[in-house]
């Protein structure tokens, strides 16, 4: 027998909670989680955007309840997983992604300790509580469950400007391969899903500063123009990993990040050693892709 695509993700009818989930990357996963059959806990601190997540994930036939907290607060993640399991019933999926600059892009030699600790406090403490919290609820409840964490190619490469995010990303990435050996025991698989630029709500609102200096705008046009793919991220495109991750496709990662950035990270300032034309092999027939998708004749 043809095994389904529900029989192959093994998510149905599970309970995931998603921070961040009024909006960008966390949305759409929210909303992958639901297609696969999950009831889903929507945390955000902004309540509208929140509540629009739980009218989209209903109208998809899941349960789904809005927590509107604001997970810089150390109380939010064992108060938002208790919320989660007491609406829907115990979470054995979790997906981590509120985070950010908060608001702190300058030189290192003008940041200020507060301005350091910002984006260390949204990004890696949270990931630390919110991962502490969700494993005992599992663990408590006898579940098996899969975390995933969101970090940024920030923490991957240099980022000028952005040291202190960056050096948080690069603690997330490490902190969930601490996190996967220490509950691997438990059966709990801990992922990072880490994200090049996306447009989501954070970025354009940057673009369309127009206090902003011209550099921000610039950093995300070159950015897109320097994206082997043609583009920044759209949600969905990247969604789709984290969803990955969290399903049973994945049953054998544990600790590891999986970068979904349109291939910008392995580009480098170096020229390409000659070319410059097609290659001769489909010369005649550069222009003419077609889409697996593509029903003959529909061009
Ligand atoms: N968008 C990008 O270009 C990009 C690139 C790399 C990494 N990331 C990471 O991906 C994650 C999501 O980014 P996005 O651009 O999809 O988000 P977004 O800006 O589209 O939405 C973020 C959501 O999180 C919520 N949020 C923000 N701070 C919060 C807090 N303290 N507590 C609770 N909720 C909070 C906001 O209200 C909003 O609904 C972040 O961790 C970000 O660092 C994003």
């Amino acid at each position: 027998m043809t095994a389904t695509l529900s029989d192959l993700l093994g998510l149905a009818d599970r309970t995931a909670l998603v921070t961040g989930a009024g909006n960008g990357i966390a949305r759409a996963t929210a909303h992958l989680l639901a297609d696969a059959g999950c009831d889903v806990a929507v945390v955000d601190r902004d309540p509208a955007a929140a509540a629009r997540t739980v009218t989209e994930v209903t109208a998809k036939g899941r349960k789904a309840v809005a927590i509107p907290a604001d997970i810089t607060d150390p109380t939010t993640p064992a108060a938002m997983v208790e919320q989660a399991s007491a609406a829907l019933g115990p979470i054995s999926v979790a997906v981590n992604v509120a985070g950010g600059t908060a608001g702190v892009n300058k030189s290192l030699l003008d940041l200020t300790l507060d301005d350091w600790h910002r984006p260390l406090v949204l990004n890696l403490d949270s990931t630390f509580l919110s991962v502490q919290a969700e494993a005992i609820a599992m663990v408590r409840a006898g579940l098996r469950g899969t975390i995933v964490n969101v970090g940024s190619t920030s923490g991957v490469t240099g980022a000028p400007n952005l040291a202190a995010y960056g050096a948080a990303n690069a603690g997330v990435i490490h902190f969930t391969k601490t996190a996967a050996l220490e509950l691997a025991p438990y059966g709990i698989r801990v992922n990072c899903l880490i994200p090049g630029t996306h447009w989501t709500v954070g970025t354009r609102a940057h673009m369309n500063n127009p206090e902003a200096p011209a550099s921000v705008r610039e950093f995300f046009t070159k950015s897109a123009a320097a994206t082997p793919l043609g583009d920044l991220g759209e949600p969905g495109q990247t969604a789709g990993v984290a969803l990955f991750l969290a399903s049973d496709l994945s049953s054998y990662m544990t600790g590891n990040s999986v970068i979904s950035d349109g291939g910008i990270l392995h580009t480098t300032a170096r020229p390409a050693f000659g070319g410059g034309t097609a290659p001769e092999a489909i010369r005649d027939y550069v222009g003419t892709v077609r889409t697996p998708h593509t029903e003959e004749g529909d061009d």
